[in-house]
């Protein structure tokens, strides 16, 4: 996608080989890229969420393995390379994926050409992301595309949770992908934008993108979804996932349960959009899945732009208050309308997505 007309990716290898990500957590005020020369700084990176969104940790966490092989590609190292990736964030099923991908890739080859496979398993995996966000956009602007027939002569309204657009992946994104197909093939549309707090993935960096590529978009609370649809302001609401079991229950951002919730009392369409790497096959109860809990400050405190143009965190709940911040919570498959692959679109059920992946459903 485009920043300033010039293309981007939100993790690639420079010219001199080195591995650059976009500081998420800088956005949307400040665009600046950051190398990643170490395994330590991919660990870091995903950890402190300068990089984040369940595709993009899995292919950090890719780099972050060829990093460490070009060090020492000793098996050794390699496990302690992956066990450290491993542990910086637990609920995006793909990173977990990836890993076990760049380890299998590893596996015979002469210690001599490891960090050459292993980079070139990286490439491949971005790839592969970039290809598949690409046919999820495809397939699920088929819906946009069917709802706005039924709703001639305004925009369609879709509503999205966090940021599931193309910093959270390669490219395109998830669940933004179809809004840009969409938008692209001209079919008009307006993006309601959860704020998402307590980071505000939304706020900040989807409604960035949405900015970036000219799609009518505007931030609302996150307690106004349910308001929108009672009125009938929204047409379909769009998320991304960080896991989805074998069975379609699918783990996003927390907060994405309440809008499933309100979308199926209004009779509003739910979709999840994910690629292959975020489904966990091992299990089948969304209750398995571990819930990441990160620290009290992110909830007690905001970071905003002061008016000199600066960042500034402050403050907003007393200090002698604590607070919980889990990251993520489960919507059972019984609210998704469908579930939108790089394969096409299924119900969100054990059967449905057997049908699309025959051979890999093996829980259940
Ligand atoms: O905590 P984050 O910002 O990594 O959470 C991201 C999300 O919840 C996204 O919706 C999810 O990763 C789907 S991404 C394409």
């Amino acid at each position: 996608m485009k920043i300033d007309g010039v293309p981007y990716q939100s993790i690639w290898r420079g010219a001199d080989g080195s591995v650059r990500v976009i500081d998420q957590s800088r956005l949307p005020f400040e665009f600046a890229t950051v190398e990643l020369a170490r395994v330590e700084d991919a660990a870091r990176a995903i950890s402190s969420m300068m990089v984040r969104g369940a595709p993009l940790i899995g292919a950090t966490a890719a780099y972050g393995l060829a990093l460490g092989v070009r060090e020492d590609p000793s098996d050794t190292a390699i496990e302690s390379a992956a066990a450290m990736l491993a542990g910086t964030r637990p609920t995006a099923h793909n990173l977990a994926w990836a890993l076990s991908r760049m380890r299998g890739t590893l596996v015979g080859v002469p210690l001599s050409a490891r960090a050459e496979a292993a980079f070139s398993e990286a490439a491949a995996i971005c790839a592969e992301d970039v290809e598949q966000c690409r046919a999820i956009g495809v397939h699920g602007a088929s819906i946009l595309r069917r709802l706005a027939l039924a709703a001639p002569g305004r925009p369609l309204n879709i509503l999205t949770h966090c940021n599931a657009g193309w910093l959270a992946c390669v490219d395109w994104g998830t669940a933004l992908a179809p809004v840009y197909r969409a938008h692209d093939d001209g079919i008009p549309v307006h993006v309601w934008v959860d704020e998402t707090r307590p980071r505000n993935q939304g706020a900040s960096l989807t409604a960035f993108e949405l900015a970036a590529h000219g799609v009518a978009h505007t931030v609302i609370a996150d307690n106004l979804g349910g308001h929108l649809m009672q009125r009938g302001r929204v047409d379909v609401a769009i998320v991304g996932s960080d896991r989805t079991t074998a069975s379609g229950d699918v783990c996003n951002k927390i907060g994405t349960y309440l809008k499933a919730l309100a979308a199926y009392d209004n009779g509003v369409p739910f979709y999840a959009a994910l690629p292959l790497s975020t489904i966990d096959w091992s299990i089948t109860r969304g209750e398995q899945i571990p819930i990441e809990q990160r620290p009290e400050s992110e909830l007690t405190h905001v970071t905003g732009q002061i008016e000199t143009g600066g960042l500034a965190t402050v403050r907003v709940v007393p200090i002698a208050s604590r607070a919980l911040n889990l990251a993520f919570d489960v919507t059972p498959a019984r609210l998704v309308t469908g579930l939108i692959t790089e394969r096409g679109i299924c119900e969100a059920s054990v059967q449905g997505l057997r049908q699309l992946y025959p051979g890999l459903g093996s829980a259940g």
